[in-house]
């Protein structure tokens, strides 16, 4: 105890130290642009000027809210189309028009109404000018003590730090509400007395700070010396803890190439993951510059299960279940019977849609007018139970919730029956917990469920973008096609909902799969007639299919398996899932199976350009450009299936046949999930090779287990060939050393040749720096030892120019030359 408050005091006696030093100015120099005394700002539709730095890139102003015809004063990246504020001052009392922002004569930074009443003021005197700074910092400064900033915003925070901005001991970051909302939200990010950064959920009213749902682990309770004490965004791009001993802690691990080209900022984000974004400074191919912030790093790396407090709502508010989509974001949905308590704000929490009422008129009538229904993997660690009995049947759980108008939520774990307290928080979905949610609703609800459960994600840039699409769609004569595509998604949305009625054990019912009939396959195939392709699963057939209930067409490819593992049955189900369960824009998309007898087939959508192969084997060579985005896109797709889908994918035959081209020549993979599908065990040895020759990973020969490294592999021959527009053996080359795209591209790479590999292609033989970047990368993907082979979220990273990229050493150290 003693021990403990002697050590809080020289935390004390080292911060009070500190704050001497935090206003000094960075000692190099800046160009600066005065704001005189006197200028002013005004809130207006007609004005939108702004005080910008000298470079331009950052702009403090007023921002017009649409959604609330109010004004924000913000500070925003002025460079790029999404001109994302990084700083405000105002989230919770907006100004109205004709509001203003003056830099008084007396010197005072004052936001003020229409009115003349104060919103907001910096706590500063005496100023002699304002000065918006290339860093995103806006300044108030005098002309005497030229040391030294009298406010700055760096000092204030909002939800977001740049680079060369410093957090101190206590200082926060808040996150803001809701994506578009200003108001100040439930996540803080905090640097702790004891030198730890943490991440917490604040209470509503705010006030209070729960458990941490993260920590950085830097504190050292036996030497302080060794706990953090500042957190820093360095110039270029790295984040870290400064330990008082002046060691640093590094949170992010990467660096970064080329940061000069890049803008950073890390923020805390309305769903409670902090964030380092980067952004290309000018418009690059293979980036969508809309979209462009990229995450870099966050944490923590999972919020639904992160938070395990007794307090609070969880990521996604009460009675939700969270789970994380592909970007490891939390993805909310309210619990069957439940609604979101603002339908605009899915992250808000759900309330029940019809309260169950303990009258003594319902009561005989429980069984009568609700059912319970069945979740799977959700889990509630931190809700409270009323009721706790040993069970000899589910059944019996079942009834008794059923028959209980105080229940609504039971579940089952470990052969016991738990009756739940709402509001449950912190639920959240996860494969491997075993418990199982019963849940009451009331009869005749014609909810829908994905994923078994009610989806309310709505995500507002995806509505935009819907939007978007519809203006296009009607202001074209595409519109036909479009009623067309909309029809055939309402037939397979309303064909789930009659199987689910059918068959509810199943777990494919959680996915919105259509199940088909043989007979209804080979109609649509017109008896299996017209072949796209035959691969190593089974062959290919197109065909058109039409759903009874709308008439609506829409033409897929479907493919017939012919191998299949013994115990099959099951395995073809739970797969068929894992690959339902996939929604990621380089991967194409399962739409239905067939299971009939000994008849096994999966219907995909169809992809209108071909494969890869056909694409840059063939007679012209594409577009520089585009090979390189495509390049990108199918490593994103491999990334996601590696790293973001709840069970690991690992593809096995990487190859450009396996990779389709949709009407946008946007890269997708196909053939994804059939490696296990089909293959008793991934990691025995010697079972048979499944991949191609040619793109298979040496591993594959030797006693070696197979991992998703082999994907990376079979990656890097793939970029080597989408640069050289040729295939990795070429048989019929005249010279030898030619004859091995992978041995020939090491030896021109070693020997400084590189334009060798890209002879005839103009474009490429310009952009030399980008061929050297890609072939590199190559040659770290196709290392003979797996664990030399990066990641591939790391390599698609350091495609991006977002790391660097260290020199690859000889693929095949060990077979002399
Ligand atoms: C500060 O210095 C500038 C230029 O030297 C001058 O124009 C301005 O009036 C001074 N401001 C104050 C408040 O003294
Ligand atoms: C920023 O921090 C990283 C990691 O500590 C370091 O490698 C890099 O050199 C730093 N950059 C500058 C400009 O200090």
């Amino acid at each position: 105890m003693k021990m403990a408050s002697m050590q809080i005091s020289i935390y004390y006696l080292l911060s009070l130290f500190h704050i001497f030093t935090i206003l000094i100015i960075p000692t190099h120099s800046q160009t600066i642009s005065r704001i005189p005394l006197g200028s002013s700002l005004l809130a207006s539709p007609k004005d939108d000027s702004s005080w910008k730095s000298p470079s331009g890139d950052f702009a403090i102003g007023f921002r017009y809210l649409d959604d609330q015809n109010l004004y924000l004063l913000a500070i925003w990246f002025d460079k790029i189309p999404d001109k994302t504020i990084v700083w405000h001052a105002n989230g919770d009392n907006l100004a109205q028009e004709r509001s203003k922002l003056e830099l008084t004569t007396h010197g005072e930074l004052k936001l003020t109404d229409p009115d003349g009443g104060t919103i907001w003021e910096a706590q500063s005197t005496n100023v002699s000018y304002g000065s918006m700074l290339d860093s995103g910092n806006f300044i108030l400064a005098d002309n005497i003590s030229s040391s030294r900033y009298l406010w700055q915003s760096f000092d204030h925070p909002a939800d977001t730090i740049l680079p060369t901005q410093e957090l101190q001991i206590n200082e926060v970051l808040s996150s803001r509400d809701t994506r578009n909302s200003f108001s100040l939200g439930r996540y803080q990010l905090r640097l702790m007395l004891e030198g730890d950064l943490v991440l917490t959920v604040v209470s509503n009213p705010p006030g209070v700070s729960y458990e941490p749902y993260y920590r950085s682990k830097i504190a050292d309770d036996n030497n302080t010396m060794n706990s953090g004490y500042r957190v820093v965004f360095n110039e270029t791009g790295s984040l870290y803890v400064v330990r008082r001993n002046g060691a640093l802690f590094n949170l992010t691990s990467q660096n970064v190439e080329s940061w000069n080209d890049f803008y950073f900022r890390a923020t805390l984000d309305f769903d409670g993951l902090f964030t380092l974004y980067s952004h290309p400074k000018s418009p690059r191919d293979g980036v969508n510059w809309d979209e462009a912030w990229r995450s870099v790093w966050y944490e923590p790396q999972n919020i639904c299960s992160a938070s395990t407090g007794d307090y609070g709502r969880g990521p996604c508010g009460f009675n939700s279940i969270c789970s994380l989509d592909s970007n490891g974001r939390p993805s909310c949905v309210c619990l069957p019977g439940f609604k979101l308590l603002d339908s605009s704000n899915s992250y808000g929490g759900c309330k029940q849609e019809i309260v169950q009422s303990c009258d003594a008129n319902n009561l005989g009538k429980l069984r009568e007018n609700y059912e319970m229904r069945s979740l799977n993997n959700a889990f509630w660690p931190s809700s409270q139970n009323y009721e706790r009995f040993p069970l000899s049947s589910e059944d019996e759980c079942n009834r008794s919730c059923l028959g209980d108008c105080n229940c609504i939520v039971a579940v089952i774990k470990d052969g016991i029956c738990w009756k739940k307290k709402l509001p449950l928080s912190n639920g959240r979905n996860e494969r491997d917990t075993y418990g199982k949610a019963l849940i009451k609703i009331p009869k005749n609800n014609n909810t829908f469920w994905d994923n078994g459960l009610e989806k309310v994600n709505n995500d507002e840039k995806d509505q935009s973008k819907l939007v978007l699409v519809l203006s296009i769609l009607f202001g074209s004569s595409l519109v036909l096609n479009f009623v067309l595509i909309a029809a055939s998604s309402i037939a397979i949305f309303v064909s789930y909902q009659k199987n689910k009625k059918l068959n509810t054990s199943s777990s494919l019912l959680e996915t919105n799969l259509r199940v088909f009939t043989f007979e209804e396959l080979k109609e649509a195939t017109n008896g299996f007639r017209e072949e796209l392709g035959r691969g190593a699963f089974g062959t290919v057939y197109k065909g058109v299919i039409t759903n009874s209930f709308s008439g609506s067409r829409s033409i897929v490819a479907i493919k017939k398996l012919e191998i299949l593992a013994e115990e099959g049955d099951k395995e073809f189900k739970t797969e068929a899932s894992v690959i339902a369960k996939t929604h990621h824009k380089n991967l194409v998309r399962l739409v239905g199976f067939c299971e009939e007898g000994p008849n096994r087939l999966l219907v995909y959508e169809f992809m209108s350009n071909g494969t890869l192969a056909s694409f840059v084997f063939g007679i012209s060579k594409p577009d520089w450009n585009k090979r390189l985005q495509i390049a990108i896109g199918i490593g994103r797709g491999i990334a996601y299936l590696h790293e973001e889908c709840t069970t690991q994918i690992i593809h096995c035959d990487i190859k450009p046949q396996n990779i389709l081209l949709d009407e946008s020549f946007t890269a997708r993979i196909s053939d994804f999930g059939l490696a296990k599908l089909l293959m008793s065990d991934q990691t025995q040895t010697n079972t048979m090779i499944r991949g191609t020759k040619g793109y298979v990973a040496p591993e594959w020969f030797r006693s070696k287990p197979v991992t998703a490294k082999v994907d990376v592999y079979s990656y890097g021959v793939l970029l080597l060939e989408i640069v050289c527009c040729r295939k990795n053996v070429k048989v019929e080359s005249e010279k030898e050393e030619e004859i091995i795209l992978t041995d020939w591209a090491y030896d021109c790479y070693k020997g400084r040749k590189l334009e060798r590999l890209i002879e005839n292609d103009d474009e490429a033989r310009t952009d030399m720096k980008r061929v050297e970047r890609v072939v590199m990368v190559a040659m770290w993907c196709i290392q003979e030892d797996p664990s030399l082979r990066p990641s591939m979220k790391k390599v698609v990273q350091m495609l991006e120019g977002v790391i660097e990229i260290s020199l690859p050493p000889c693929p095949s150290p060990f077979i002399s030359m």
